[in-house]
């Protein structure tokens, strides 16, 4: 993995990339775009607190991250949970068709599963709503923006691209995960994939 660009660069070259070459991502990249948006740096004692490379209010870190790996190097293809506190993934389940799968969940963009692998965040509410209470939905999203951020300039020092996706169907991407749309419910979702020159 070579890193590149200055942070000027990466800000000002960042776009939305919707086009992704059949190149595999190594799990090296893939290991630093977990770290990039939920690495953790400081783990309390119990393991409930945690200091990360984004902000977060009141610390709280509300999200889990999901990652549908299409074409990663030596890694099966499938939906995997990212252990942040171990910097680990679990392996969680082969879906059929998992491309076409997360596109109609998307839907129907094509890019969303057309890439080396797809990132979905959900948001866990009570780790913000506990303390938070009102004032929690508001930046349980704020907090998403963060992550999402560091994903696109931590793709772009990598010669990868990413786009946000907002327009999802809450259900279908809520059964993919087995998450149940309450407790827990997917926010964001990001395709990342090599690019050739930048358009
Ligand atoms: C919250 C959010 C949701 C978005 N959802 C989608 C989406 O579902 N599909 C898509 O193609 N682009 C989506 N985008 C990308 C925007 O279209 C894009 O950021 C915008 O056109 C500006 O282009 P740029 O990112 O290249 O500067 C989303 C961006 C944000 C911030």
């Amino acid at each position: 993995m070579v890193l590149k660009g200055d942070i000027y660069d990466l800000i000002d070259q960042r776009r939305s990339r919707r086009k992704f070459t059949d190149q595999p991502l190594s799990l090296a990249e893939l290991s630093y775009l977990l770290w990039a948006t939920q690495g953790v740096r400081k783990l309390s004692d119990d393991r409930r607190q945690s200091m990360r490379t984004v902000p977060s209010a009141g610390s709280m870190h509300p999200f889990e991250t999901y990652v549908a790996i299409h074409n990663v190097d030596g890694v099966k293809p499938g939906f995997y949970r990212y252990q942040a506190a171990d910097h680990k993934l679990a392996f969680l389940r082969e879906i059929k068709n998992q491309r076409e799968a997360v596109a109609e969940a998307c839907f129907g963009q094509k890019f969303a599963g057309h890439c080396a692998a797809t990132f979905i965040w959900t948001a866990v509410p009570y780790k913000t709503e506990w303390r938070y209470v009102t004032e929690s939905a508001k930046l349980i999203l704020l907090d998403a923006g963060h992550v999402c951020q560091n994903f696109y300039l931590a793709c772009e020092s990598i010669g990868c691209g990413t786009c946000a996706i907002g327009a999802y169907d809450q259900d279908k991407i809520d059964r993919l995960l087995r998450v149940d749309g309450k407790d827990e419910l997917a926010v964001y979702i990001a395709p990342v994939g090599k690019v050739g020159q930048p358009a």
